[in-house]
């Protein structure tokens, strides 16, 4: 056991970064995590500091192989998962970021997205990218930043300036300036990247205005990058062998590599995937096609469907109208509360997300009587993760025509026992619960560890020890079906206010 070697994965997230040491059993050996500040410079803005992540992520790094007593050369491959779409662009002479990196968040390109929807380059956008026009993506954000910041743009024609997600970034940093690149989950995400020709895009480089030569080159998900340099790694060279957005490692981290297999991530917002196979599709209802990973030359793809306020909802309950002190209690208060069939409450908080797109929906709380309580308000909050999921999961079925066996779930929110009671419930389905939240982080040690053939084979992966936690559906087929109707005209109510 000693001379054992372990994969080390870099969780690069919205609001931390982590280090995690996987063994060879895919279980957790020792972990860091540090917090990452953001800025909000004007309302709807979101930034951080380029520099906060490289150091909170070298921090992580040295603090995980101290804890555990694990001198670098037992580490045998690094990956990285990372919060994907946020942009950041430095100058390849002296390292320094030329802004803040915009956040995936951050609403400062909306009116830019505005422009090309009315422009009618939603067709011409989707057929190349698989995305929606949407200030999310890092297209528009490298656009602002090359029109915003002063001098940017003559920098970046003149070669000096690169751009990069913050797996380019952090990889950049750990080869100490050797390697610019990034795999092809990230790419997809840039709303530059053509999901079909696997390259970036000339006519959208054209349309925003992009420099080809700001751009990482772009490889499989699971593929040598290159070797750390010095710095905490006390001269040892470890190699970087896998990249992956975090959304997209934790399907791979789901092991969900066959088509229909779906996952649902549990966050600050829900991110729901499922695999489509080797041929893309693309959605006519608010659904998005991305590339799931890439793995051996062949890259696989996935619809997706992002739900803003998931998780953000029940911190709500505790920050905002104070009706929980701790949000872990939530499951067993809802438990306790009274019916609340017809109490429904929407989280639109910032728009609606997949399958609706609506930026101008905002929160309702519908079918309040004097005896609506603490309780029920709790567990209305908690339903709507499960109604929010539902809406996503019928468009996806509904559109590819593959029925959903199971759902596969993760992330913080996925210990609510109550919440995935009802998720079964109101799905008709049945839910497997990972045995680990930290299936992002798994999903890219194992892109990671099989290209340096820690695991030799996908099958090698399949085997490993799973102790997962099953909910099956309880709740009558009527009852479901009224109370996922009375949901959407709810939602219905939160789309009244005029833009
Ligand atoms: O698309 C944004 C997503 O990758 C952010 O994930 O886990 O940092 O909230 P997370």
């Amino acid at each position: 056991m000693k001379n054992e070697q372990y994969i080390l994965a870099i969780d690069e997230g919205t609001t931390s970064v982590r280090a995690i040491l996987f063994d060879q059993q895919g279980s957790i050996v020792g972990q860091a995590q540090r917090p990452i500040h953001q800025f909000f410079p004007q309302p709807g803005w979101v930034e951080q500091d380029p520099l906060e992540i490289w150091n909170g992520t070298e921090t992580v790094i040295s603090e995980v192989l101290f804890q555990t007593e694990t001198p670098p050369y037992k580490v045998r491959a690094i990956g990285i998962s990372n919060q994907r779409e946020t942009t950041v662009v430095w100058n390849r002479k002296t390292g320094q970021p030329i802004h803040h990196a915009i956040v995936w968040q951050s609403k400062q390109t909306t009116e830019i997205a505005k422009h090309l929807q009315q422009a009618g380059y939603q067709t011409f956008i989707q057929q190349k990218t698989g995305l929606l026009i949407d200030s999310y993506f890092s297209a528009t954000k490298l656009q602002w930043l090359l029109d915003e910041v002063p001098h940017a743009r003559e920098q970046a024609e003149a070669g000096d300036l690169l751009f990069g997600t913050i797996d380019t970034w952090l990889l950049w940093k750990l080869t100490n300036g050797h390697v610019h690149a990034t795999d092809v989950t990230n790419a997809s995400r840039t709303m530059l990247y053509n999901i079909h020709t696997l390259d970036w895009d000339q006519k959208l480089l054209d349309l925003f205005k992009i420099p080809r030569t700001m751009l990482p080159a772009v490889h499989d998900s699971s593929h040598f990058y290159g070797y750390t340099q010095e710095f905490t790694l006390m001269g040892v060279q470890i190699p970087i062998t896998g990249i992956a957005g975090d959304q997209q490692a934790s399907l791979f981290g789901e092991l969900a590599l066959d088509p229909g297999q779906t996952k649902n991530t549990y966050g600050t917002g829900a991110f729901i995937m499922m695999n489509l196979g080797h041929e893309p599709q693309l959605s006519e209802h608010g659904l998005l096609t991305t590339i799931a990973y890439g793995l051996n030359g062949q890259v696989t793809y996935a619809f997706e469907g992002s739900v803003f306020t998931a998780g953000a909802a029940v911190e709500w309950l505790k920050d905002q109208v104070a009706l929980v002190q701790d949000v872990t209690t939530t499951a067993t208060q809802a438990e306790q509360a009274t019916a609340t069939d017809q109490l429904y409450v929407v989280p639109a908080f910032s728009g609606l997300g997949a399958p609706y797109w609506d930026q101008n929906a905002r929160g309702a709380i519908l079918g309040l009587t004097p005896q609506t309580d603490d309780k029920q308000l709790i567990r209305a909050t908690l339903e709507s993760l499960a109604f929010q999921t539902r809406d996503v999961l019928q468009t996806m079925t509904h559109e590819t025509g593959l029925p959903l066996k199971s759902l596969m779930v993760d992330g913080g929110v996925s210990k609510n026992e109550y919440l995935l009671q009802f998720q079964a419930d109101i799905l008709g389905s049945p839910i497997t619960r990972a045995p680990l939240a930290e299936t992002t982080a798994l999903g890219v040690a194992y892109l990671a560890g099989l290209q340096v053939k820690y695991w030799p084979n996908l099958a090698t992966l399949k085997a490993l020890p799973r102790t997962t936690t099953s909910y099956q559906p309880r709740l009558a087929a009527s009852m479901r079906e009224w109370r996922y109707a009375n949901w959407q005209q709810a939602v219905v109510a939160t789309r009244l206010f005029a833009e």
